[in-house]
């Protein structure tokens, strides 16, 4: 089977906004938090006409946002062109965060942010107070990548290994979670995210699946209350080989059947 491209603006994400204004009115936050491109764990993209509406209410309401968005170099399939919320806001405060560990070397976890002229003095004191500066070899590492002619060939490049191991996955997963989860193919990130169709908290399951030495996430830690989310699991795509893949799956596929017994 043909793996399935998720359009943006899919019916179950069409309109987000309705929810967040009814949220802003009650709560009457100072800031909030989203990621907008390839979230972690959902993998969901916001489109661009949720883009303009959250900018339009958080201009109302006065909120400042910090707009996360590590994965915003690793689109894979997108349909428009993704543009940062906080490029829409007319009035209201914002902090863009950006990262480099998706993309050059995630151990030294090197990053940066943009923020609205009125916050920039005090994230600088913030920033001196947490630990003066970031390291310098990595700063300088990533100051002559950015430099570098090649960037745009290496992102070409990591892009389309990322987008070999990403169909691999889904191809693995229509083989052998078909029948156990259901599931979106990410059009970018790092992650699937599946949701079993047995009703089960995967957090139970994950003891057996290491002893097979499969790891995964269980979906309740991305949630604040741990009773949402128990039947989810991220599995992330970028490190394994699409043959490591197809035995993975294969494993953890086999030991969420062993628990479930016969049926
Ligand atoms: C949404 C989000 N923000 C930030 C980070 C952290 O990025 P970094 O590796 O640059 O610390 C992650 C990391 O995995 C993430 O998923």
């Amino acid at each position: 089977m043909a793996p399935r491209s998720i359009p943006c603006r899919s019916p179950r994400r069409a309109r987000i906004w309705p929810a967040l204004e009814a949220q802003l009115e009650r709560h009457r936050p100072s800031c909030i938090y989203l990621i907008p491109c390839f979230q972690n764990p959902s993998g969901a993209c916001y489109s661009a006409e949720a883009r303009s509406a959250i900018a339009a209410l958080l201009d109302h309401y006065n909120v400042t946002l910090i707009e996360d968005e590590p994965y915003r170099s690793v689109a894979l399939d997108v349909d428009h062109a993704m543009l940062p919320i906080c490029a829409q806001l007319k009035r209201a405060n914002w902090i863009y965060l950006g990262s480099f560990s998706k993309i050059l070397w995630p151990g030294w976890r090197m990053g940066y942010l943009a923020a609205s002229p009125a916050l920039m003095p005090h994230l600088v004191r913030l920033k001196q107070a947490a630990d003066l500066h970031t390291q310098r070899p990595g700063q300088h590492a990533v100051a002559s990548w950015l430099q570098s002619t090649g960037r745009s060939a290496d992102l070409e490049r990591l892009k389309s290994g990322y987008r070999i191991r990403r169909d691999a996955m889904q191809a693995a997963l229509q083989r052998h979670f078909g029948e156990l989860a259901d599931w979106e193919m990410p059009r970018g990130g790092l992650f699937f995210w599946l949701r079993l169709r047995a009703l089960r908290a995967t957090r139970a399951e994950l003891d057996l699946a290491l002893a097979h030495d499969i790891a995964f996430m269980p979906g309740e830690a991305f949630y604040p209350q741990q009773s949402d989310g128990q039947q989810c699991m991220r599995l992330n795509y970028s490190r394994a080989t699409p043959a490591e893949m197809e035995v993975g799956l294969a494993r953890l596929a086999g030991c969420l059947k062993q628990r479930a017994g016969p049926a």
